[in-house]
């Protein structure tokens, strides 16, 4: 089973939108024609019109960092996922280990966001991983487990079938400790198996479960030849074009 690669950019709260154009300037001619992987940008909220503009004539997707699940409403802060698509948006990130640990996101409100995610017709991009102490008291499988099993609670595999997960080891998350390609690919056939409980054998196996926490352009090429690696989540060697364009020509 052949499933194509996902390389895709999470830009946190980085980058104001002259910084975003400037890259895209930069980045779209490096990458024109690259249709091997699938290369998502997620920029903040307030960039998102200009990106979806610079990139229209490109194969390049522009995703989100975060929504909410109600469509509309008095939630004073909050964005829609009818709205980030009605935007432009084609991929959403949920879950992200941010979200988790500074604002609060658990398992059920991942649940929620996914399924309004998939209701606009959006690409979600849900996050997974355990901290440092988990994977030192050999709780990794169980977290993975937990994570991927909140996360699709009350889904079929046909509404789920855009699903895309990212492995994130919170301890590999900014601070250039990566996980090794063995220890990656170990995960990912953790939240394979765990997918495959809940949606079924065949979802399973067109599911695109992404890498990230530290890809950097010198380790993409170990990581991505993995079969069972179907793409990279980079924060902040995707903030640089060149850097970026590096990982996605691994
Ligand atoms: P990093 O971030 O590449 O800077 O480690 C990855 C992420 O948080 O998605």
């Amino acid at each position: 089973m052949s499933r194509k690669k996902v390389i895709a950019a999470n830009w946190k709260l980085y980058k104001n939108t002259a910084a975003s154009n400037e890259f895209f300037t930069a980045f779209l001619p490096l990458v024109a024609g690259h249709d091997r992987d699938e290369i998502v940008i997620c920029p903040t909220f307030l960039c998102i019109p200009a990106a979806v503009a610079a990139t229209t004539a490109s194969s390049v997707h522009i995703g989100g960092q975060n929504l909410y699940w109600k469509q509309e409403g008095a939630f004073t802060g909050e964005i829609s996922a009818g709205m980030l698509h009605h935007a432009g948006c084609s991929h959403v990130i949920i879950g992200h280990s941010e979200r988790r640990q500074y604002f609060h996101e658990t398992d059920d409100t991942v649940n929620l966001k996914l399924k309004a995610a998939l209701e606009a017709h959006l690409v979600p991009i849900v996050c997974v991983g355990e901290v440092l102490e988990e994977r030192e008291a050999g709780l990794t499988e169980d977290v993975l487990r937990r994570q991927v099993q909140g996360a699709l609670r009350g889904m079929s595999g046909e509404k789920a079938a855009a699903l895309i997960v990212a492995y994130e080891p919170v301890w590999a998350i900014g601070t250039g400790k990566t996980a090794t390609p063995a220890m990656a690919v170990e995960a990912h056939q953790v939240i394979r198996t765990e997918v495959a409980e809940c949606l079924g054998d065949d979802h399973a196996n067109t599911t695109r479960i992404l890498y990230g926490g530290s890809v950097k352009p010198e380790n993409a090429n170990a990581l991505m030849s993995e079969v069972e690696i179907d793409g990279a989540l980079v924060g902040g060697a995707s903030l640089d074009a060149v850097s970026f364009f590096k990982i996605v020509h691994w």
